[in-house]
């Protein structure tokens, strides 16, 4: 390529970094403390259980187990859902990773049992062939944690580790996951970054769990960003 192409290739390449950047300024990404607001306000009786410091933490209580609508094996406690909306509402894109029978009509539900219903039925080792890369703002996931639980569920375990690492490509640049489990899992800093972990209790004779929260780390953050 001559000098005048690279130029040229380079002055163009600098505009569309240019243009990305504006554009993300005049969208104004929310802070952490802003998503903390946000959840303050829409559950303002929990005020001492949730904060900032370089990252969110928390503690969350949520008992009463009487008021599960499915009875499914390991459900969501009510309104873990909601909280993790009001910690980010400017996502739209979501999915729900090991979706089970979650209880809402936001996002693509996604899971290996078909008697579920799930919108899309399948392997979490096969998700790079149900989704292309950039797609989601938000990815919620609660999978089996321990042997027990895939034998519960009729599956045979999977590596973790290698699931984060797929989540990360389907997932927005700059976008989440926030990840249910009884240990934060293993992730490459170069994929995501930790932005919080909040302790989740459930009452008696229930594992206490941690939901963690990442953002993607991508490289290409301003020059390919968006849905492909
Ligand atoms: C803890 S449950 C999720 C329950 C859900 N949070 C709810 O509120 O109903 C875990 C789910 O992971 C699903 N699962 C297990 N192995 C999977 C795999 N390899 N790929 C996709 N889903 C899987 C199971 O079918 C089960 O529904």
């Amino acid at each position: 390529m001559g000098i005048l192409s690279q130029r040229r290739k380079s002055f163009f390449l600098e505009g569309i970094v240019e243009v990305r950047v504006q554009q993300r300024l005049m969208k104004k990404e929310l802070t952490l403390e802003d998503r903390v607001k946000n959840y303050l306000q829409k559950f303002p009786n929990y005020t001492a259980e949730i904060g900032v410091s370089n990252r969110i933490y928390g503690f969350w209580n949520i008992g009463n187990y009487y008021k599960r609508k499915h009875g499914y094996y390991g459900e969501y406690p009510p309104s873990f859902l909601e909280r993790v909306f009001s910690l980010f509402p400017d996502c739209e894109k979501i999915l729900h990773l090991f979706s089970g029978m979650v209880d809402t009509d936001i996002g693509v539900t996604f899971d290996i049992n078909p008697e579920l219903k799930p919108d899309v039925v399948g392997d979490v080792r096969e998700i790079l062939n149900h989704f292309k890369e950039n797609q989601f703002d938000l990815i919620t996931a609660d999978p089996p944690y321990e042997e027990k639980d895939f034998k519960r569920y009729g599956c045979s375990p999977f590596s973790k580790k290698d699931a984060l690492k797929d989540l990360h490509i389907i997932c927005k640049p700059n976008g989440f996951l926030v990840w249910l489990d009884l240990m934060i899992p293993i992730f490459s800093k170069k994929e995501w970054h930790l932005i919080g972990y909040i302790c989740l209790v459930c009452g008696t004779n229930r594992r206490v769990r941690i939901v963690s929260m990442f953002q993607n780390q991508n490289s290409n953050t301003i020059i390919s960003g968006g849905d492909c």
